[in-house]
């Protein structure tokens, strides 16, 4: 089997619009402090009139390809993580395609919430490990405003839109991702849900209540699961690879708590200085989360090659993943 995926090249798109928590103040019950301490969110970013996932989706991708020094045309396959795409067909990867005209890719939405970009960045991998000259590109990109009940202060004070993409191809010099390992447990899907407008209950059907039209949590649960399957994947990753926390230059996690993101750097035993943060300026952005991280964590120079790297997610399903890479 040849070596696994290497990210050559990244970018991000955010909408401009900036919701802060002074402005969900005057819209539901809640407080900056509130929302300061219990999730560490200080802004969201939210899309306007004209923009789509599919347009945050395109502009990411340009900037990853450009970075990648990688032409359109170039491309064998574009993978989509997303749970709010423009239409339900067809899906976003097919309008990234036609955009960005790369004509010789296969293209694909895969469906796995907030792990979503960890479930492709896996698949890309696999396909690398089979030739390794293949160049894919791998979105997490969602418009979750648009899935929110504004009304609901449990859940619409956590979430953004936006857009992380990356481009992989086959690794050198031993660098790329060493390991991915994926997990769900559908067990518990009704602790996260976004039921209406789905073949069960179509969208025009009056047999749910208005509030499952958006996405509704069970927050507390969410949390004490979130923690535990992120501690629990990401020990597995290093144990897999035969290395300790301590060998990690940087952690990259999915943005959905500063206190999950906390309690997972505690459990690792590591420095702050170790883990990426970037919530506090987008919120949750579920599938675009960790690819825009990695991004912002690229341009602000935080990985050097040669830097082990973790990346972790965990979601709605639920599910959750890891991937260990060698910058
Ligand atoms: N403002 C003020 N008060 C609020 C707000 C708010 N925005 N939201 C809830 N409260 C109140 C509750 O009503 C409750 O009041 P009560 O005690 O009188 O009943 C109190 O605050 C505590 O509520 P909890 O839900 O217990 O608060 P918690 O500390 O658990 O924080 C939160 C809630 C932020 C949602 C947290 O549970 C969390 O982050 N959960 C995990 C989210 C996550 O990881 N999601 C990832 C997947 S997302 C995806 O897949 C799309």
């Amino acid at each position: 089997m040849n070596p696994g995926a290497m990210i050559i090249g990244t970018g991000s798109a955010l909408p401009s619009r900036v919701l802060t928590n002074q402005d969900l103040e005057k819209m539901v019950d809640t407080s900056e402090e509130w929302i300061t301490q219990r999730t560490g969110i200080k802004t969201r970013r939210i899309v306007g009139p004209g923009e789509s996932n599919s347009k945050l989706a395109v502009k990411a991708a340009q900037k990853a390809l450009q970075a990648a020094q990688v032409a359109p045309e170039e491309l064998d396959l574009i993978i989509v993580g997303t749970l709010t795409p423009d239409y339900l067909m067809p899906s976003v990867a097919v309008l990234v395609q036609k955009e960005l005209g790369a004509y010789q890719a296969g293209a694909f939405d895969l469906s796995a919430t907030c792990s979503g970009f960890l479930y492709g960045l896996s698949i890309a991998d696999q396909y690398v490990r089979t030739n390794p000259y293949r160049k894919i590109l791998v979105i997490g990109s969602e418009v979750l405003s648009h899935k929110v009940n504004w009304e609901d202060r449990t859940t619409c004070v956590l979430f953004g839109d936006g857009a992380g993409a990356v481009v992989v191809t086959g690794s050198r010099e031993g660098r790329g991702v060493l390991s991915t390992h994926l997990h769900a447990d559908g067990s518990l899907w009704h602790l996260l849900t976004l039921k209406g407008c789905g073949s069960l209950y179509p969208p025009c059907g009056d047999e749910l209540p208005r509030e499952e039209y958006f996405i509704r949590m069970q927050g507390r649960e969410v949390f004490k699961n979130a923690v535990r399957a992120m501690e629990t994947v990401a020990l597995k990753a290093l144990s897999f690879n035969h290395v300790s926390p301590q060998d990690l230059s940087l952690v990259i996690p999915h943005q959905a708590n500063k206190r999950i993101i906390e309690a997972l750097r505690e459990r690792l035993g590591l420095p702050p200085e170790k883990v990426f943060i970037n919530l506090h300026k987008y919120g949750n952005t579920s599938a675009a989360s960790i690819p825009i991280a990695i991004d912002e964590a690229v341009r602000e120079g935080r990985l050097s090659p040669g830097d082990l790297v973790l990346m972790v997610a965990f979601g709605g399903g639920f599910t959750w993943a890891a991937a260990l890479l060698r910058w």
